[in-house]
């Protein structure tokens, strides 16, 4: 099973980027770390990153061709402002987890809001790095079910 990961603007920041709030791992090693992980799972893990939202539209469409079984996304900030992200996502068809590394329920007002939440399986919040891992185990744990 070939699992997607997809991670929005300024996420190749972390480690860097406001560490009081995303912690102090870098995007390399926590995708290294999932690597693991989806291999430990019986997965290959795909992984892309991009500040710029249709790039990420782009690469959302492009799954349904590459026998991709699931997608695990942080849309960073498009997470509350992305409509195209949103139907990109209802379109492929695909089982999706949200992740965040912080809780945006516990943070500003603009971040309660998500727009591509509705067309994901499921969100994980608020556990840093671990939230992906989470979001990872979730998603092939739904897969399998599912197969
Ligand atoms: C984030 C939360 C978003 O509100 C923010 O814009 C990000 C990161 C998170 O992982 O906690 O860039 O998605």
């Amino acid at each position: 099973m070939k699992i997607l990961l997809i991670n929005g603007p300024n996420l190749q920041l972390l480690g860097f980027r406001e560490p009081g709030i995303y912690g102090h791992d870098t995007l390399e090693s926590i995708v290294s770390h999932l690597r693991e992980l989806a291999a430990e799972l019986g997965c290959e893990l795909i992984d892309f990153q991009s500040n710029h939202e249709g790039a990420i539209v782009d690469r959302i469409g492009e799954s349904v061709t590459e026998g991709i079984s699931g997608i695990v996304m942080n849309p960073a900030a498009y997470t509350h402002t992305s409509v195209a992200i949103r139907d990109a996502i209802a379109a492929v068809k695909l089982p999706a987890v949200e992740v965040h590394l912080s809780n945006v329920h516990a943070r500003e007002e603009f971040r309660n809001r998500s727009l591509t939440a509705p067309v994901c399986i499921g969100v994980i919040a608020g556990f840093g790095a671990d939230s992906y891992e989470l979001a990872l185990r979730a998603l092939c744990s739904h897969l399998k079910k599912r197969n």
